[in-house]
This record gives C-alpha cells, structure tokens and sequence, in this order.
C-alpha cells in the first residue's frame, strides 16, 4: 500500500468556494476558487468540490493513485447544526402572512439570515461528497479521513503560511463572527486563540454600506464602497448613526440589538431623507471602519505585547485602504495579509492544519519572503498549441515575449496578458491581467470603455517593481498582493495618473523576480522604454464575470471587448492584424 497522504483543503462556505491539495509534504499543490472554473462569480452556492471537476483536480495536479486522502474543512461541526436551525425557521418562514413569521421577525430573525443559513446548509451538505464519490468508484481501498476545524483558525494558519516571518501578533477578522480572534504566533505556530468581543462583526459595517448604497454584498461589492469613499466627506450625521449601530465607548464595543438584515431600509431611509449622498456614506463608513480596525491592534497589541509583526486575515483584511492606513502608521516592522485572505483561503487554511495534525513536527516548506499565489490552473503549452493551429486566428509567436509586451504597452496598447498558472485570490498579479500604460490620464477611461464596462470611480491598481517602491510611495513597505492602498510621493503623481486614486493612493503589487520572473521582466522592459517601472494591471475580466479560466474564456473576453492585444504564453493575437 502506498503510505503517502494527500491533504484536500474545501472552503465549502456558501460563498467562495474553494479546493487545496497539499502534498505529503504540505508544499501547495494547488489552490483554486471554484468561481473561476465554472465561471460564475463567487461560486454562490456551488460545492467546493464539484463532481465534474475533481477528478481533472486530483488526476491532473495531484497525480493521484491511491494514496491516503486527509479532506479538511474550515467549520466545526456545530456550525453545521446551527445553520440547519436557522435553515428550517427559514423554510417555515416563506410566508410572510403567517404569525410564525410575524413572531421571529419580533425576535428579530431576517430574510439575510434565513438566507444565508439555507445556502450555507447546502454548501456544507454537499462538501466533500465529489471527492468521496471519486475514490469509491476509483480507489476504494483508499483510507479517507474528515476534519472539522475551526473558522478562525483556518483565516490565520493561511496568514502565517503566507509569509517567512514566524513570530508576531495574529489577527482574524471577518463577517462570520461577532468577535476577532487574536492569536500569539510563534515559531510559525498560533497559540490559543484569545477573543476580542465586538458585538458585531466588523464585516457587518460593510455589509450595511454596501447594501444601503445599493451594491450587492453577494456579489462582493464591497470593492465599490471603498473606491467611492475617495470622493466623498465626512458627514456628522451618519457617523453617529453608524456609532448607534456599531459602538464603541469607554474601552468597549456595543451593538445594536436588531439584525444587521433589518437595519438596510430604515438606513437606506435614514440618508435619503437626511440628503446624505453615498460618497458621503461610502467616506464616513469607511472612516469608521480604520477607526475600529486600529482600536483593534491596539487591543490585539496590548494581548500579545512586544511583536514586530503583525498578521491579519479574514475577509475584512481585503479592506487594502484600512490595511495600509495600518502600514503607514509603523505600528509594526512587517503588516501582513495573505493571499486569498478572504473564505477562499481557508481551503488552504485548513488542509494546513490537517497536514499539521498529522505531522506535529514538519515544518512548512518555504522558498521566499512571500508564499507564491499562483497555484490556480494553468492553460498548458500543449493546449494553447493545439489552440493557436486550429483556430487559424493570426497568433505570431515570440521567443522575447515580455519586450514585446512592453513595447505595446509602451506604444499605450491595452493588453490581455495570460500566463502560467492562475492566482490564488481575488486579485490579479500579473497572470491573468488587463494591463495599461499608467502615464495616460485617459487610459482609466479607455479600459473602462473597451472592456470593464466598470463605474468610472473606481481606481485601477499600479504593479510596481519593487526596488521602486520607495521612490514612488510614501511609508512603501512590501505589497505582494494588493493588499494595501498606499500614498503616493506628491512629486510622482502627475507622471502615472492612470493609477493614482482620488485620494492620491493606489492598491499596489509589489512585483518581484523571485515571485514573478516573467512579469517582472515585462515592467523592466516597460521602464527601460518609458523610465516608469510601474503598470496598470486589472484583473482579466468583464464585471459581474469572474477573472477568465480557460482558453476559451479568455478568446471569447477579448472577441467581447475591444483589446487592441492578447498576449498568451509566448504568442500575440493583435486586433489590428484582422
Ligand atoms: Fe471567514
């Protein structure tokens, strides 16, 4: 029998789900969210596992053949019991008429929650069944073991993967919880999880604002609140209701009592009637949100005192403007937020600690200051090949495809440019991106225009060579992931306004050789031609759609826009050559 084990991480959350596999080393396999391969954004109640695909995942990334299964999963089993509670009042609660309904509205109880607790007993209902169902019918000798862990704990053991730094405070926050956790790393292990009691979730705040404004929380938009809150003012008058909601007096957070579900249309009334535009929303909102989050550290600073490093995850963390407020303060050497911090991440998370478990001992394996995020799928070279031949499109091949690359962006080209395997993550870093020249006002519009069909508001992200960094931005400290918005140097603005935001900050990538040869030398040649070593990079994408997956996705993105190139691999399909 073959002794060796694979570790199979699903994020099986109703929202983002997701897949991992460790081998029996723990090193990273692979790390996908399930949105990008079906093609549906956020996954929304799709399994983390789906029967169609895991065999390409286990065959193909795993090279599987028969060997101990360990499927890990980042929720306890009480979890579980809780969301089938609230599932059944919901069933129950169809009509709207009926004095059961009208009793748990009075408790309280909400359309959001019913909901969420129907999709999330679904999710997890079917998690793992994929997997199962593969190995019965193909090895059914295979000893297969199931883990439960807990959520929060999931969040961090991803963040401590994420970096080479082994000691420091862990944070998790997220909307799951009405508390954040708080976590002593050290030696690359977290200790006990200390509670810090918010009474509400801090992702509850951007639940209300995005949802009030009128975006979909569903849909992830709370990206959209973040940009607008650039154009907007301090308003008084929503910043103390917001304190009536989410409180925080004397040393002490304090919630409201009603359902964050019931709050969005008194709210929504609430600044309609005060005239209170959603700029204004969006700016307060948001305010608030760096407030708590600094009371936060300073709170988790107090619990786990004398650390250099700090390391946040959780979905809040993808709050990149409040996360580099919190760099610019030099609180800490190091603020570190992990690829995929969000749900999706704990597919990893907890296939981490499932390899932990099992191997009390084994250190992780790491090659760099930085966990590598692309461990998504790839469109390998047999495919494309076979792609370019058939498809007769006028694709010319290059053995010096980043200078080429550059000279298009330098020619001000937008370009597709698709390579190796995908990001693990919500953003793009290089590999599945839309990326610009950044010294043309105008090219914000233009992507807008030809492909993202995007509000205008919102900013597009600067991929900045990282010996750059502190020439370009003030307090630059690493930024592998976008993970923090950061100030640009006065003096820098006017020569990249395509990436520099209202509020004269940009979402950055931090690209380095080591992570990302390719790309890395692609903003080289671009900055021997242009003296500027930073480009616009957005994610390869139409909105509403998921980052592209496959060929045939990324064909059809760039035949539905107008792309003046597309750069795969080593070929080039430029739009004027037909
Ligand atoms: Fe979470």
């Amino acid at each position: 029998m073959n002794k060796k084990r694979l570790y199979i991480g699903l994020n099986d959350n109703y929202h983002d789900p997701s897949i991992t596999i460790l081998n029996d080393e723990g090193g990273v396999l692979y790390s996908e969210s399930i949105e990008r391969i079906i093609q549906y954004k956020r996954g929304l109640g799709c399994p983390s596992d789906p029967d169609v695909l895991i065999n390409y995942v286990i065959e193909d990334w795993a090279q599987y053949n028969g060997e101990e299964v360990v499927i890990a999963t980042a929720w306890k089993k009480l979890r579980y019991t809780r969301s089938k509670l609230g599932a059944f009042i919901g069933l129950l609660n169809y009509d709207n008429d009926s004095w059961f309904y009208k009793l748990f509205k009075r408790m309280g109880a909400n359309q959001t929650f019913y909901h969420s607790s129907g999709r999330f007993v679904a999710a997890i209902s079917q998690s793992g069944y994929g997997i199962n169902d593969y190995l019965k019918f193909n090895f059914p000798e295979a000893i297969v073991h199931r883990k439960f862990y807990d959520h929060h704990l999931a969040h961090m053991v991803n963040g401590i993967h994420s970096t080479n730094e082994k000691n420091g405070v862990g944070l998790v926050i997220d909307a799951a919880e009405r508390w954040v956790s708080v976590y002593n790393i050290e030696n690359g292990y977290p200790g006990k999880a200390l509670k810090i009691n918010t009474k509400f979730s801090m992702g509850s705040i951007y639940f209300l604002l995005t949802s009030i404004i009128g975006y979909s929380y569903l849909k992830g938009e709370e990206w959209k609140v973040m940009g607008l809150s650039a154009y907007g003012s301090h308003n008084e008058l929503f910043d103390k209701k917001l304190r009536e909601l989410f409180g925080y007096e004397n040393g002490n957070f304090k919630s409201s009592s009603a359902a964050i579900g019931q709050l969005v249309e008194p709210i929504k009334n609430f600044i309609t009637s005060n005239n209170i535009s959603h700029e204004d929303v969006a700016f307060t909102g948001q305010a608030l949100f760096e407030e708590y989050l600094l009371v936060l550290v300073g709170k988790a600073k107090k619990l786990v005192p004398n650390k250099t490093n700090i390391i946040i995850s959780g979905g809040s963390a993808l709050n990149s403007l409040a996360i580099g407020r919190l760099a610019e303060k030099k609180w800490f050497k190091n603020v570190i937020v992990p690829n995929a911090c969000g749900d999706d991440g704990n597919s990893l998370g907890a296939a981490l600690i499932a390899f932990r478990e099992f191997n009390p001992k084994a250190k992780f394996p790491s090659d760099g200051l930085n966990r590598n995020p692309y461990s998504g799928g790839e469109i390998n070279s047999d495919e494309l090949q076979k792609f370019v031949e058939n498809s007769q499109l006028p694709f010319k091949k290059f053995d010096n495809i980043a200078k080429v690359g550059a000279e298009l962006l330098y020619a001000n080209k937008i370009i597709g440019w698709i390579q190796g395997r995908s990001e693990f993550g919500s953003r793009a870093l290089g590999n599945r991106s839309i990326l610009a020249n950044p010294c043309y006002k105008e090219n914000k519009e233009r992507i807008n225009a030809v492909v993202k069909f995007r509000e205008g508001f919102r900013p597009f992200a600067p991929s900045i060579l990282h010996e750059f960094g502190d020439i370009y931005l003030q307090d630059y400290s690493i930024t592998p992931y976008m993970e923090k918005a950061l100030t640009f140097r006065e003096e820098v603005m006017e020569s990249i306004p395509a990436v520099v935001h209202k509020d004269g900050t940009g979402r950055l990538q931090s690209v380095m050789k080591e992570m990302n040869s390719l790309y890395y030398e692609l903003i080289s040649e671009f900055n021997n031609l242009s003296g500027i070593p930073i480009v616009v990079n957005t994610s390869y994408n139409v909105m509403g759609k998921p980052i592209a997956n496959d060929i045939n996705d990324v064909i059809s993105l760039f035949f539905n826009s107008e792309i003046d190139a597309l750069i795969i691999g080593d070929y080039l399909l430029e739009r004027e050559s037909f």
